[in-house]
Order: structure tokens, then C-alpha cells, then sequence
């Protein structure tokens, strides 16, 4: 099979592979697309001591097979989005059975395109900040992958106000078109908002601007920290105030859940495809390439030149 690894140089390139076959508990997908997302810069960038040649590729999506021992059988056929921790940039991928998540009705682009940040953006409104009717929502890092989904999960939960944050002028039209009710550029936050309390903040940013959303928080109200876009630098917080106000202050790894709870993944991101299926939530695929162009499309992520999803046709 054909397939994209990067070698012992760091460079990209494709090669002529043996089709790999699936273990216990897996399954083997003919894959139709993948997805582009920021593990492969990472990788890329050598952040992950992997040996080489590795097969990139966290996100496939296509059709099942064969199976493991183990696993149904009557899912040969079957449509699916993997999330895997690797070689989904080939024809054929080895994915968790449990991980393959039923993509019937999505189509292969879309269910390329869902990967890892749409189960993260319906676990991070649904099962974390539990989002309820009537709730204030701020999303920072809105017109992003995770953020233009999240703004739609928000507005399914029943918010009653989203707000999101992006990083300039351009991307405010962009990020109202995913449920935001109000979008502000990075720097009007937080004084555009006056004296404006949430009961659910999603913070992938850190740093100053984790220090402005703990303040934002109304009584009650949750924040979310999954990543640490701007800085790494530690944020201490008083489990005494928070108390005081009833708040919380909540994590959510994905990447973690899928070693840990797979089941508890799959589910949700079982949940948050049946909303992709039925429209609920769309998500917005810019850009795709051929599997040769794989550096590029990289690239292009990495130096910000991206908007919404990217994928890569492989079969
Ligand atoms: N914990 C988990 O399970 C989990 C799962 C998936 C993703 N993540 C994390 O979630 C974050 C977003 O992922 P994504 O896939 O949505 O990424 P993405 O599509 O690349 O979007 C990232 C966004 O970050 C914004 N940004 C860039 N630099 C920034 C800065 N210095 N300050 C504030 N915002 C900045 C950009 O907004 P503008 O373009 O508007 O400037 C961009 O839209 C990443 O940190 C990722 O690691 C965590």
C-alpha cells in the first residue's frame, strides 16, 4: 500500500508499505481521507520521540476491512471515523475497534474531518462544563477547530449566550457563523465585556488570559482548561474562593480518555456524530489535499494559514 512517512531526516515522503493487519480488538480501514491537525506539527517539528519511519495520520476516516479477533465481524463494510494515534496518512490503517466510530450518513470528507476536535468540543460543552438551557458561554480561540465547533455545541445544549474570542478582525465574520451571539477581537477581552460573568468558560489559552476568565466566572460557573495555547506558565488558583462562589475549575484531555476510558470517548464522540449526521453541527472542511502534498499541508497549518478543517485524499 501506499503510505506518507517521515524518515529518519524529518522528511516526508511516500513509500510503498505492507498493508498492516489488525490485532486483537482492532479493525483495518481502506481509508478514504484524512484529517490535518497539530500532532502532525508536532511530530514534524520532532516535539515526540518517535522511531522512524512513522506513519502520520491521527484522524482516518472510510470503510472497515477486516477485523480482529475479537471484534464483529459484521462491521466489515462499515463507514467509519478512527481516531488513532498514528498511520492514518496510508491506505490502510489498524485502529481500536472501539475507536472507529460509525460514520454512516456523514460522508467521507466530513468524517475526516470530525477527528479528535469534534468529540473534544461536545465533551468539553456537554460532559465537562455540562451546559444547560439558558446558560452564558465564553469560548476562547473561537474561529478555531475546536472553538467553531464548540460555539455550535453550545447553541444545540440551549445557551443563551455564546461569546467567543478570536485573534483578528477577519476571523469575527468567520466565528458567527458557528453560534456565536457576540465575537470579540483578542484585544477588546475582557474589557468590551464590562462587568459580564459566564457559567462556562472554554480556556485553551492560558496564562494572563486564564487569570481574566477565572475572574469572569459568574457563581456557579465552570472553566475548562484543555491546552495551553499562549503559555505554559502556571495559573495558581484558591480552592477556597472558588468555593466561596461555587465554582469549579475542570480539565479535559482527550488524547488521555483514549487510553484510559476509550468507551467513554467513543461514546461521546459517538453523541456528537449523530449531530454532524443530522446538521446539527457542521463542520467546515477549507482545504484538501493529495497525499504528495502532505508537507504542505502541514506547513500551512503550522504557520496559521488555515481557517476550519483540512484533510487529505488517500483513497
Ligand atoms: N485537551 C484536549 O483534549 C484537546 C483536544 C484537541 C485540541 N486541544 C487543544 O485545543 C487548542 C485548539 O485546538 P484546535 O484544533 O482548535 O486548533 P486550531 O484549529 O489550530 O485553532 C487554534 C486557534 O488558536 C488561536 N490562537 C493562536 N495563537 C493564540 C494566542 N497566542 N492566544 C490566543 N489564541 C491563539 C487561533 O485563533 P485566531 O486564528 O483567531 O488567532 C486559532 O484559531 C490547542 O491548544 C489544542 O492543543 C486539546
Amino acid at each position: 500500500m501506499k503510505a506518507v512517512v517521515l524518515d529518519a531526516n524529518d522528511q516526508f515522503r511516500i513509500a510503498e508499505m505492507t498493508e498492516p493487519v489488525p490485532g486483537p480488538g482492532e479493525v483495518a480501514i481502506r481509508v478514504a481521507y484524512s484529517g490535518v491537525q497539530y500532532g502532525d506539527v508536532l511530530v514534524r517539528e520532532g516535539h515526540f520521540p518517535i522511531p522512524r519511519p512513522f506513519v502520520p495520520g491521527f484522524e482516518a476516516a472510510g470503510e472497515i476491512v477486516a477485523v480482529g479477533a475479537g471484534v464483529d465481524e459484521a462491521r466489515i463494510g462499515e463507514q467509519v471515523s478512527a481516531l488513532i494515534g498514528g498511520g492514518g496518512y496510508a491506505e490502510v490503517v489498524t485502529a481500536p475497534a472501539v475507536l472507529a466510530i460509525n460514520a454512516a450518513g456523514v460522508g467521507p470528507r466530513a468524517a475526516a474531518g470530525f477527528g479528535w476536535i469534534t468529540p473534544t468540543a461536545y465533551d468539553l460543552i456537554n460532559t465537562v462544563a455540562g451546559v444547560r438551557p439558558g446558560d452564558s458561554v465564553l469560548i476562547h480561540a473561537a474561529a478555531g477547530g475546536v472553538g467553531s465547533l464548540a460555539g455550535q455545541f453550545a447553541d444545540a445544549a440551549g445557551a443563551e449566550r455564546i461569546v467567543g474570542v478570536v485573534g483578528s478582525a477577519d476571523q469575527v465574520d468567520y466565528a458567527h457563523r458557528f453560534g456565536y451571539h457576540q465575537v470579540l477581537v483578542r484585544e477588546e477581552f475582557p474589557d468590551a465585556l464590562g462587568e459580564e460573568k459566564f457559567d462556562a468558560i472554554l480556556d485553551p489559552i492560558g496564562g494572563s488570559t486564564r487569570i481574566e476568565n477565572l475572574a469572569r466566572l459568574a457563581p456557579h460557573g465552570r472553566i475548562v482548561v484543555y491546552g495551553n495555547i499562549a503559555t505554559f506558565e502556571p495559573v495558581t488558583v484558591s480552592a477556597n474562593d472558588l468555593l466561596m462562589q461555587g465554582q469549579s475549575l475542570l480539565t479535559y484531555n482527550s488524547n488521555l480518555a483514549s487510553q484510559t476510558n476509550p468507551k467513554r470517548l467513543a461514546d461521546s464522540a459517538a453523541r456528537a456524530m449523530k449531530l454532524v449526521a443530522d446538521g446539527t453541527v457542521r463542520i467546515d472542511i477549507t482545504a484538501e489535499y493529495e497525499l504528495a502534498d502532505i508537507e504542505t499541508a502541514i506547513a500551512n497549518l503550522a504557520g496559521g494559514l488555515t481557517r476550519g478543517k483540512s484533510i487529505v485524499r488517500v483513497g
